[in-house]
This record gives C-alpha cells, structure tokens and sequence, in this order.
C-alpha cells in the first residue's frame, strides 16, 4: 500500500479503546490539534460516526475494529498504519475495562479480562510498534494506568493489580530505549463509560456515583496526554496524575 502525503509535523497517532470516554476525547483533542488519529475499538458503529464527525470539521482521522485481548489483531492495526502512512509516531495505550467487585466474590472471568484487556492489550500494543519506532530510532508510548497504579482500595484489587503493572512495565520500557518516549497518565475520577459494565452492582454503583459527582470531563485527560505528546525532542514527560481537586 502506498504511504500518504501527511505533512512530517503532523504526528500519526494510534489509540486504542477510541469509542467511548478517554479514548474518545483524545481522539477529537488530538485530531483538532492537527495529528492524524488512528482510532481502535471493538465498537465500529461508534468509531464511524466519530470518524466522519472529524472528517467534515476538517481533521484527519481513521478507524479500525480493534480487540487488544489478540496480539494478531493488534499486529494488524498497527501494520495497517505503518504500511499507509510510513511511520507510527505515538500509540495511547486506553483501552480498559474496570469491573469491580469484591475478591470473595470470586469473578475469576472478570479478573481474567481485566488482565486481557488492561495489561495484555497494553502489551500487545507495545509489541506492534516497538519494532518500527526502534528501527527508526523514534517514537511514543502513552499507557493510560489510573490513580489505582499508585493505591489500593477494596473491590479495586484485581483492577489495581493491572494498573500497578502498566505503571512498572511502562517505567521498564524507557530505561531500556533511550530513543522512545515513555508517558503513563493516571487518571483519577472521569467521566466515561468505565464504571457501567459486569461488576459488582454496588461496587459499579458507588463508582458510577463518586465519578458522577466529582469525575473530571474526559477532555481533561485528553488534554494531559496531548500535553505529553507535544513536547520537543528528548523531553519525555514519564508520568501524569490528573485527578479532580476533591478526589482524595
Ligand atoms: N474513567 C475513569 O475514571 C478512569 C480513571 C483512571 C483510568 N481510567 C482508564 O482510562 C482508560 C479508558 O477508560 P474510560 O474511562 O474512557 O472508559 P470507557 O468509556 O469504558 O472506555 C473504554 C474503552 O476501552 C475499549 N475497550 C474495552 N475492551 C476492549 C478490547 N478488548 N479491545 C479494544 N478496546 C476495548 C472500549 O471500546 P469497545 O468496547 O468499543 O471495544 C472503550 O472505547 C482505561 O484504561 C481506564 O482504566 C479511567
């Protein structure tokens, strides 16, 4: 496939877990700030209506469907990219999924998806563009952990495991490649879709009500990541906590 004629400035940009929330938000923030996104989800019918929604204002963006729980498919996604346009200069790390519930409550297939989705899709992404960005001697890994990366609290044990380990496998990654920027931005509270599927009902519900209350707009992290991504070469911003000023 031949490459595109993308200006060299304007940074080809892979998200993942772009239909809904964070995803989304990064999505229209950094298609607005003149990148070219490439948006990854499992949701197509909402990667659509986005895409064509940034295409009439002008920006440039593309989808594909996208399960980060398959290596191949992930493989796929990026390969994709690569072949269009040359070169992948930044990956978001986003797609997650936060079913919460007490341990006891034994949601063993939960438990599993949340290390599917949280850590092997972070590693699956990590795996599709190492190579190209090491070959090229450039590029931008920003892995979405959470707050829950930097504590603990109760039906969040499994979900803080995930995020705990994006957080030491992301800061593994820049000391071991001085050419690829590595970011981790830890939300806090915001408001997206996380809270609203499998889990614990009551667990789900005091979430749903704390970020209904408090949680940040999804524009606020989106902002934090394009704030990473826009720095010079050799400053590499490597953590971002954005959390409401109420969120303890
Ligand atoms: N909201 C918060 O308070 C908060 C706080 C800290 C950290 N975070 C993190 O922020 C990230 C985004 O979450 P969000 O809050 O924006 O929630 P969200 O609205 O539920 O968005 C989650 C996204 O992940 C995608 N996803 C889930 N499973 C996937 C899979 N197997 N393959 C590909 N995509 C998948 C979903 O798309 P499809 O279902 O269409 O595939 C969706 O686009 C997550 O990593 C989450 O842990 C959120």
């Amino acid at each position: 496939m031949s490459t595109t004629s993308i200006p060299s400035d304007r940074k080809i940009v892979l998200v993942t877990g772009a239909s809904s929330g964070i995803g989304e938000a990064t999505a229209r923030h950094l298609a607005a700030a003149g990148h070219h996104v490439v948006l990854g989800a499992r949701r197509v019918d909402r990667l659509t209506v986005l895409v064509k929604e940034l295409s009439e204002a002008g920006y440039s963006a593309e989808y594909a469907e996208l399960d980060v729980t398959d290596p191949a498919g992930v493989n796929a996604f990026a390969e994709t990219a690569l072949a269009r346009h040359g070169r992948i200069d930044v990956l978001v790390n986003n797609a997650g999924v936060m079913p919460l519930a007490p341990m006891a409550a034994l949601h063993v297939a939960e438990w599993n998806q949340m290390i599917d989705v949280n850590l092997r899709g972070v590693l699956h992404g990590i795996a599709a563009v190492l190579p190209s960005m090491l070959e090229r001697r450039a590029g931008h890994v920003v892995n979405i952990a959470s707050t829950a990366a930097y504590r603990v609290d109760p039906t969040a044990a499994v979900y803080c495991a995930t995020k705990y380990a994006v957080r030491a496998l992301s800061e593994g990654l820049r000391q071991e490649n001085s050419d690829i920027k590595v970011t981790v931005v830890s939300p806090g509270f915001t408001r997206s879709e996380l809270a609203d599927k499998g889990g614990d009902p009551q667990a789900q519900g005091a979430a749903r009500s704390a970020t209904e209350l408090i949680g940040l707009p999804a524009s606020a992290v989106a902002e934090a990541i394009g704030y990473a991504i826009g720095q010079p070469a050799g400053v590499d911003v490597n953590e971002i906590v954005v959390r409401p000023t109420v969120q303890n």
